[in-house]
């Protein structure tokens, strides 16, 4: 399937970014070369999701260079730069992951931007076999010939480089004709699911409802939905998984009425390095992202917010890991560890 849309792109002198908080009211690209544009627009979520982020920062650790090279900055401004891009979102590991890839290949200005190029051509290659395996899992395993679907957050296009993990599934078994629909959470505070994956799929012509977060449980339980598929921030050595808040209520609730629980993710995104979902930090967002609704405020003027990002959730929720590599089935007991290459 031909799949135009690129969240990031390298310009010959910058980044390029579909601006994500536009969506999908209008398509607007943002084109970045320096450091504080870029950490600004990954922090207010221009560019989002794991391993678009990791392509961005790749990329902005070129931006850093020339920014260095045309403002004079001395060593250790350029390396200040490089760890606030690289510190930009705590969570999704890929951002850490894909800096650290490239960094080290300075001061060679064409080798650091050849890396991050190969980085985005590995996440396009690692989303096209994703969809495969994943899908293959799931022919194999169910036998409806149509399947329900239950996505939360965006883990499409828009967040990696080609057709995304969680949404490469949903598009393999769209393209197989063995999809019925796809119930997309809106993903509460920032609407990831109504305004992204929504889009996306709408472009598509993939059949879709969106639903409150708050359907998810009773849409899992009632029987609606044969498979839920998210993506992931982090995957760690035990097969815990950081992604958006809200993914543990599914898969507590996937794990009550025996759905399969499946998360999508590249193989960047398993972190060794991190034993247990219990040494994730997770990203604290401003209180205005809850507390204000369509420019209206929400709650009384007193109130304060509770917003975390992502949340864990455990290893033996989770049914399955499919990465481009492999499917590991986690609650199982086959966990990421001991066989990861990167
Ligand atoms: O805060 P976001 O929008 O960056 O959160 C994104 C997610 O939680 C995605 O599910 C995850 O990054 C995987 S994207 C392929």
């Amino acid at each position: 399937m031909a799949q135009q849309l690129q969240a990031v792109v390298w310009t010959g002198t910058g980044v390029r970014v579909i601006d994500q908080t536009r969506l999908p009211g209008q398509l607007v690209y943002l084109d970045i070369d320096t450091v504080d544009e870029l950490v600004a627009a990954i922090r207010r979520l221009s560019v989002r999701g794991a391993p678009a982020l990791g392509v961005a920062g790749a990329l902005g650790v070129v931006v850093a260079m020339r920014q260095a090279d045309r403002e004079g900055w001395s060593a250790g401004e350029l390396a200040r730069a490089i760890d606030r891009l690289r510190g930009a979102r705590p969570t999704a590991v890929n951002l850490a992951w894909a800096v650290d890839q490239v960094a080290p290949l300075m001061p060679d200005g064409a080798a650091v931007l050849a890396a991050a190029l190969r980085i985005q051509e590995q996440d396009a290659a690692a989303n096209r076999a994703i969809g495969r395996l994943g899908a293959d899992w799931l022919q194999a395993r169910l036998r409806r010939p149509a399947l329900r679907v239950l996505t939360h957050c965006n883990a499409g296009a828009l967040a990696t480089s080609a057709w995304g993990t969680a949404l490469g599934i949903v598009r393999e078994l769209h393209e197989r004709t063995v999809l019925e629909v796809v119930y997309v959470d809106e993903t509460r505070p920032l609407l990831q699911g109504a305004r992204l994956t929504a889009w996306e799929l709408a472009q598509a012509g993939i059949p879709h409802l969106v639903q409150v977060d708050a359907a998810a449980a009773g849409t899992v339980v009632g029987g609606l939905v044969d498979v839920a598929i998210v993506g992931a921030d982090r995957v760690a050595a035990n097969g815990d998984i950081a992604n958006k808040v809200g993914t543990l209520g599914i898969a507590l609730a996937c794990q009550y009425a025996q759905v399969p629980f499946l998360v999508a993710a590249p193989e960047s995104t398993v972190d060794l390095g991190t034993a247990s979902g219990a040494s994730i930090r997770i990203e604290m967002r401003d209180d205005e992202e809850v507390l204000v609704v369509a420019g209206q405020r929400s709650a009384p003027a007193e109130s304060r917010a509770h917003n975390p990002a992502f949340d864990i959730t455990p290893a033996r929720l989770v049914t399955a890991l499919v990465t481009e590599q492999r499917v590991l089935a986690i609650a199982a007991g086959q966990v990421p560890a001991g066989t990861n290459t990167r």
